[in-house]
């Protein structure tokens, strides 16, 4: 079996299904009862504010602690009880940093469908195992229980949450989760290029063009045209199909990502990445656009 078989067999597994059915609106819902402030705490746990996500940057504390245990716990293990201490407290600073990982985790898992959304409860029930486990072997050392019991819990912790990280890794490298959906090889245009007649673009309203390879969304707003990548930068949404809101933003249709006509940057998440941004014109009847920032290929 394969890491694809694999992955398709978690996708199919129903009883996924069914709890991330009950848990995903019940985080959002969450999220949505505390207003303003709510959607506050979610950009921050999404990375919004960091322009990356924030969820794999926290996952490097508990996996680099417990590497660290692992490592110490056998040179305790070998006669070197000196390394005791210091696996000890390697385990509580991974257990500490899981906690921020289960928090940015479950926030970033909230938004996402279908495979996306299985495979990363599956990575989410396996960390939540691997950190009872550590949890336990915690205690264990505090309580000065059996010594070789709980190192053995510990390292029953790391294999599982070392599928965990592969079954993360999997979720970015191939289903491409959490990365910028507007960086492509597509050639975004340096120069002006002519995307529409002025004259089929109604104010207030939205309309997806092509400037060469690239969807770009055109909208116009109290008579001023705007003009950013149509691919949302998040999972890839269609933004003409989504809001035009009153603030020169556009929402997401598919997970609510609220970005800046002015400049393209993020103002709501779960979008991290801010949508390309060109500079529009019009000449002899027709809009035309060219890419602003030169961070694009
Ligand atoms: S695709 Fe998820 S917010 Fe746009």
């Amino acid at each position: 079996m394969n890491s694809e078989d694999v992955m398709d067999t978690i996708a199919k597994q129903e009883w996924l299904k069914a709890v991330g059915k009950k848990l995903q609106p019940t985080v959002i819902k969450a999220f949505e009862a505390g207003g303003e402030t709510g959607q506050k705490i979610k950009n921050f746990l999404h990375g919004t504010w960091l322009g990356h996500p924030l969820h794999p940057i926290i996952t490097d504390v508990p996996v680099g602690s417990w590497t660290a245990a692992v490592v110490l716990d056998a040179m305790e293990l070998s006669g070197q009880k000196k390394y005791a201490a210091g696996a000890d407290a390697a385990i509580a600073i991974g257990l500490a940093g899981a906690v921020g990982a289960a928090v940015s985790g479950i926030t970033d898992w909230s938004g996402t469908t279908q495979k996306r959304s299985q495979i990363g409860l599956m990575h989410g029930i396996l960390n939540v195992a691997a950190t009872a486990l550590y949890t336990t072997s915690y205690i264990m050392r505090k309580n000065k229980g059996p010594r070789k019991t709980a190192i053995g819990l510990a390292l029953l912790g790391y294999g599982i949450t070392s599928a965990a990280a592969y079954l993360g890794g999997h979720l970015v490298y191939v289903e491409q989760t959490g990365v910028d959906h507007t960086a492509t090889a597509a050639k975004y245009p340096k120069e002006f290029v002519a995307v529409l007649p002025e004259n089929e673009l109604a104010d207030n309203s939205m309309k997806r063009v092509q400037a060469g390879e690239i969807p770009v969304l055109l909208a116009k707003k109290n008579g001023e045209i705007f003009a950013i990548a149509h691919t949302c930068s998040h999972l890839g949404g269609p933004l003409s199909e989504g809001d035009l809101l009153d603030d020169n933003c556009v929402r997401c249709p598919w997970h609510g990502s609220v970005f800046s006509l002015e400049d393209g940057s993020v103002v709501d998440g779960p979008a991290t990445a801010p949508q390309p941004k060109f500079e529009v014109r019009t000449n002899n009847g027709q809009i035309e656009v060219r890419l602003i920032k030169n961070d694009k290929p």
